[in-house]
């Protein structure tokens, strides 16, 4: 039998060449970064839980008209996707202040902002991936104005739709980041939401008492990041079967 042929390894994915051209296979390990690969861990079942997250929340994308790279799962840890030309940005939308921004500005963290606030930074892992203004990445070529103009409108797009996904479920969408690629037809190109989108790129917080249910557990330290995400999957009705989960107690009136 043929080994597949192995694209691009990353911290949390690694890239097969996929059946057909123009596809990729996306499959998601069980190991956690955090600082820039400065604290690791191995998470037993966190490469499974995303697979399935990030599946829902591309099919939904998808299904309000949101372009996503997201074709198929294929099973517990893989999924079909386009092949694209990565932008070489993190996008980031942040509906209240947290992380990097909390900390730059001086900022409580949870304070709401005036309006949903994007934000670029460079992808590049040896300089810890710089925030970046727009003037920038048009200087450098990285993206043009129009492509920052619908990279703005997707992001928002993105914003709007899984915000109230979460809030349906009583989770507030603190900030996220998502990746955008190309896909090429002749001379043309136009714009997908591309990587993933999991609780390993967004801060989620439980509304009624503000528990971390995203990569924060494992940033800080803070118990299972297992049973945060698990949490996050329940809630959606996506839990994977063989993942197992305590029931929580229910009130009965
Ligand atoms: O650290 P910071 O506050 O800038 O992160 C903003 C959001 O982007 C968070 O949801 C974080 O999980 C996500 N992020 C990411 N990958 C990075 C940097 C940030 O998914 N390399």
């Amino acid at each position: 039998m043929a080994r597949r042929k192995k694209i691009y390894e990353g911290k949390a994915k690694i890239l097969y060449e996929g059946p057909e051209p123009g596809t990729l296979v996306q499959y998601f390990k069980d190991d956690a970064t955090a600082f820039n690969a400065e604290k690791k861990a191995v998470i037993e079942g966190k490469g499974v839980l995303n697979n399935r997250l990030s599946e829902f929340f591309m099919t939904g994308l998808q299904s309000i008209g949101v372009p996503t790279h997201f074709i198929k799962r294929l099973n517990m840890r893989e999924q079909l996707v386009r092949q694209v030309e990565i932008i070489p940005l993190e996008v980031i939308v942040r509906n209240f202040a947290a992380g990097s921004m909390a900390k730059r500005l001086g900022m409580e963290e949870g304070a709401p902002l005036p309006r949903p606030i994007i934000e670029f930074s460079y992808k590049d892992d040896k300089l810890g991936d710089p925030l970046v203004p727009e003037e920038y990445i048009i200087a450098f070529g990285w993206a043009s104005q129009q492509d920052l103009d619908d990279i703005v409108a997707l992001a928002l797009r993105v914003n709007d739709f899984m915000s109230g996904v979460m809030h349906g479920v009583g989770i507030k969408l603190v900030d996220f980041k998502i990746e955008i690629g190309r896909i090429w037809d002749n001379d043309f190109h136009r714009l997908v939401v591309a990587d993933e989108i999991s609780p390993d790129s967004c801060r989620l917080w439980d509304i009624e008492s503000g528990q971390k249910l995203d990569k924060d557990v494992f940033r800080k330290d803070l118990g299972s990041l297992t049973d945060a995400y698990t949490e996050v999957a329940r809630r959606l009705g996506v839990l994977p079967s063989n993942v197992t989960h305590r029931p929580r107690p229910t009130l009965i009136n």
